[in-house]
């Protein structure tokens, strides 16, 4: 099968970066201001940069400055968010955004000063600064430092081909500056140094290094002096960024079409910055909560005697399960929304028989639609012009599996509502999600579509210079929309490769085609980390590696990471020796067991985190910088990161190795998960890490939920909630969130926020809990385990109430007490 895919397609596997020269930057400000220069290179390049400001105008909250010729728009957002634009001939383009949806709801006090030498635009927390004489902008806060500054005025260079312009912006870059994010870079997660680009693209058995992957999310964190901002690069063209690659002074950005339209994103936190984009590009939406089980794929299962095998295999040795993936094979002669009945005969009994079982099944869509006039997704396609074509009007062909196709422009309103219609069979038969792949989009041989396609666009159109890296995303809005209409108030469940930002409103990722070697295990827990800085939490490596061959320990090993992914699934390409848990001998399908049972426990916790994302805007994993961004050792962190705020993950990375070293960010205790040993933060210890365990830590003050292990999801319903508490002597909150984990219902507040605070001193230890929201889970009572007691308890007073149940304390200092669900505190007295 392996045979039959692209061989010329494997792009070369060495850092793929291209080198643009654009070194302007050498030249003195006084020469190149409107001027034409020849620039040293590959080819002359004339560029325009924008002169003195001579005058400036107010539209609400906009303010517009030209040199006479171009003009630059300022626009406040929010306090802490400010938008810059620039037109050449100061003619903006039409206000439209894949990215971000509205800009109206978020007001902001602002005014408007000027002095001898600057125009200044502020809001309570943030100052954008326009010099006079040379049209640099610069960003200050409150405390008057300067934070973001140009360092050569924003200039742009005629595109004679295709009209528009290339547009460039360069900025100072500090000594100490370090630079983070950009979705899915498979490289150091402090960028600083590199020069990478943006453009979507079928990347098999990518590198370390190799650029550009899957992904365009043209947004960057930087940290300087402990203060952090973001710039957000909302073009949906090729996008460039030089993190002072090329001059340890500068960093760069720059577009090779559309507009410069860049988002300033104050801090100071990096956290803060994080959740502000994930405000202006939007969070994801919580998923059902099966699609945070642990998922089985593979090109691919088939046919039908193989699934139900599968199935029964996950049964039979007990280890959980909740969805199996049905790959390009399911399909006949790979037409999207059609079954080879050969494999599958009846996919409605077989899907109704593997849900009864507690099985989800999830299948692929690619984009590709093969030109076949006795094909009806191709007829319509056809009949209502839904497909791309060229300028010259051809349509589009490309091939992909299913031989010659033609390619839906997703970037049509109408042709997304089509396509999501077309899913209803695949619902009717019982689907319950669905995998989008190719969508960079992949074309055998080509890599992508020629730039000259013409794209709708949403209206505004384009050609896929603009279009290439939204196309993706369109897909999988359209399959989202789509899932959503047929399914009612049932939360749709897909997952992309392709995306641009802001993606994460439709969609789960995964990070494409990755290897089975040790390295790609490292590169998989940063890219999640990076994606989750990223706008895109919902991530996840392909378990296992998706090409070559795993050994049993880097497969555990990475069942282990992948316990801690946010989207856990294991894939295997369809020429590798087939991998599922139990697929290395009973030992290690033990472990493997264990470890996906450790995911099934932690699920409540997993599942507050999605919800702590999707209403507050954080990221679901945090790399240790964004914990303790002021340690600058931190920025080379990369092998450790928190799942939401409570539990520190430190997977092992290296083969053969039984312990490793962890960091325990400062600012409290943590407690091994295993051990329950109370450890120091702010410090490095050692850990015992045999091929069974992983060292995880829980914050000290932590209450974390846990449900007792199921096959799948909603096997059974909880009879009685249990928390686990860890003392503290400090005050922590923590937050517990359940709903009907299917519906819709949390929109209309049909859920159960509860806050926890945890506070200890050497005799007492005070749990109180608070409760927002309509839902009633069933349940009437907690167990409590409170572990970590410095004391012996004498006492558990429960809202004044004194606890009448035995207080057995044993050697590990665990406190087990059975408390009804509603209690307002507790208390435990020494
Ligand atoms: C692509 C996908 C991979 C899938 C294969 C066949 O390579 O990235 O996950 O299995 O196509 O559909």
């Amino acid at each position: 099968m392996e045979e039959a895919r692209r061989p010329e397609e494997e792009l070369d596997k060495k850092d793929t970066s291209e080198h643009i020269e654009v070194s302007t930057d050498e030249l003195d400000q006084e020469d190149i201001q409107h001027v034409n220069n020849p620039i040293v290179g590959i080819k002359p390049i004339e560029k325009e940069f924008l002169g003195a400001v001579k005058e400036v105008r107010q539209e609400n909250n906009k303010f517009i400055f030209t040199d006479g010729s171009a003009s630059v728009e300022i626009r406040v957002v929010s306090d802490e968010i400010i938008r810059v634009r620039l037109a050449p001939h100061s003619v903006f383009l039409e206000e439209f955004s894949y990215a971000v949806p509205s800009l109206d709801q978020k007001v902001a006090v602002f005014n408007f000063t000027e002095d001898e030498t600057h125009y200044a635009v502020s809001t309570n927390t943030v100052s954008c600064l326009i010099n006079k004489s040379n049209f640099h902008i610069s960003f200050r806060d409150n405390d008057s430092k300067i934070i973001n500054e140009d360092y050569l005025a924003m200039h742009w260079e005629e595109n004679d081909q295709f009209g528009g312009y290339y547009v460039y912006c360069t900025k100072k870059c500090y000594p100490e500056e370090a630079y983070f994010g950009l979705g899915d870079k498979p490289t150091d997660l402090n960028l600083r140094g590199k020069r990478l680009q943006n453009w979507n693209s079928d990347t098999y058995s990518f590198a370390k290094h190799q650029d550009p992957l899957y992904r365009s999310i043209p947004f960057f964190i930087s940290l300087n002096e402990n203060i952090a901002h973001g710039i957000f690069l909302d073009n949906t063209f090729k996008t460039h960024f030089d993190f002072a690659q090329e001059d340890n002074n500068k960093l760069s950005f720059w577009a090779d079409g559309g507009e410069l339209q860049y988002y300033y994103i104050h801090g100071p936190n990096m956290m803060d910055v994080v959740k502000r984009y994930n405000s202006l590009t939007g969070t994801h939406k919580l998923p059902p909560i099966w699609a945070l089980g642990y998922h089985q794929c593979r090109w691919s299962y088939y046919p039908e005697s193989k699934v139900k095998d599968l199935a029964d295999n996950f049964r039979k040795r007990k280890i959980p399960c909740d969805a199996l993936y049905l790959d390009i094979d399911y399909m006949d002669g790979y037409r999207c929304f059609t079954w080879n009945k050969k494999y599958f005969p009846n996919p409605k009994k077989m899907i109704k028989e593997l849900s009864d079982d507690g099985f989800k099944t999830v299948v692929i869509i690619d984009p590709g639609i093969k030109v076949d006039d006795n094909y009806w997704v191709f007829k319509e396609g056809k009949e209502n012009k839904y497909f791309c074509r060229r300028s010259d009007d051809y349509f589009m062909e490309g091939h992909v599996w299913p031989g010659r196709c033609q390619f839906p422009d997703f970037t049509n309103p109408e042709v997304r509502t089509w396509w999501g219609g077309l899913f209803k069979e695949l619902v009717e038969v019982g689907v319950a999600g669905v995998w989008n792949d190719m969508n960079e989009p992949a074309v055998f041989g080509k890599g992508t579509f020629p730039d000259d396609v013409r794209h709708n666009y949403d209206g505004f159109r384009g050609s896929h210079r603009k279009a290439h890296n939204v196309y993706g995303m369109q897909m999988v809005r359209a399959t989202y929309d789509g899932l959503k209409k047929i399914q009612k108030n049932k939360r749709p469940f897909t997952i992309t490769r392709a995306g641009y930002a802001g993606v994460q409103r439709y969609s789960s990722c995964w990070t494409g085609d990755n290897v089975a070697s040790w390295e790609h295990l490292k590169i998989g827990s940063l890219q999640m980390q990076r994606l989750s800085m990223s706008g895109l939490p919902f991530a996840g490596t392909d378990i296992g590696g998706f090409s070559g061959e795993p050994t049993g320990e880097l497969f555990t090993r990475w069942i282990q990471l992948g316990v801690f992914s946010p989207f856990m699934r294991a894939h295997s390409a369809g020429d590798t020796a087939e991998r599922e848990p139990w697929s290395f001998g009973q030992e290690l399908e033990d472990i493997n067991r264990k470890f996906i049972e450790l995911r099934y426990k932690l699920l409540p916790y997993i599942y507050s985190t999605f919800w702590e994302h999707h209403r507050y805007g954080f990221p679901i994993l945090r790399p240790v910088v964004m914990l303790e961004q002021d340690n600058p050792t931190n920025r080379y962190r990369e092998d450790e990161f928190t799942f939401g705020d409570k539990i520190l993950v430190c997977p092992v990375l290296e083969e053969g190795a039984t312990s490793r070293k962890v960091y325990l960010p400062g600012g409290g205790n943590w407690f091994n998960y295993w051990t329950h040993e109370v450890l120091e933060g702010g410090t490095e210890h050692v850990i015992d890490a045999p091929l069974d365990s992983m060292p995880i830590f829980v914050k000290a003050g932590s209450v974390i939920p846990e449900y007792p292990v199921m096959q799948y999801t909603s096997e059974f319903e909880v009879e009685e909630m249990m928390f686990q508490i860890f003392y503290s002597d400090q005050e922590v909150n923590s937050f517990y969130f359940e709903d009907h984990g299917d519906t819709f219902a949390y929109e209309q507040d049909i859920y159960m926020e509860k806050k926890f605070v945890v506070n200890g001193d050497k005799k007492s230890l005070t749990i109180t809990q608070s409760i927002e929201g309509l839902f009633t889970p069933r349940y009437e009572t907690y167990e409590l385990k409170i572990n970590g007691l410095p004391f012996k308890p004498s006492k558990v007073l429960i809202d004044g109430k004194t606890y009448a149940g035995d207080l057995i304390f044993d050697e590990v200092k665990s406190l087990v007490i059975k408390t009804p669900k509603h209690f307002k505190q507790i208390q435990v007295v020494k």
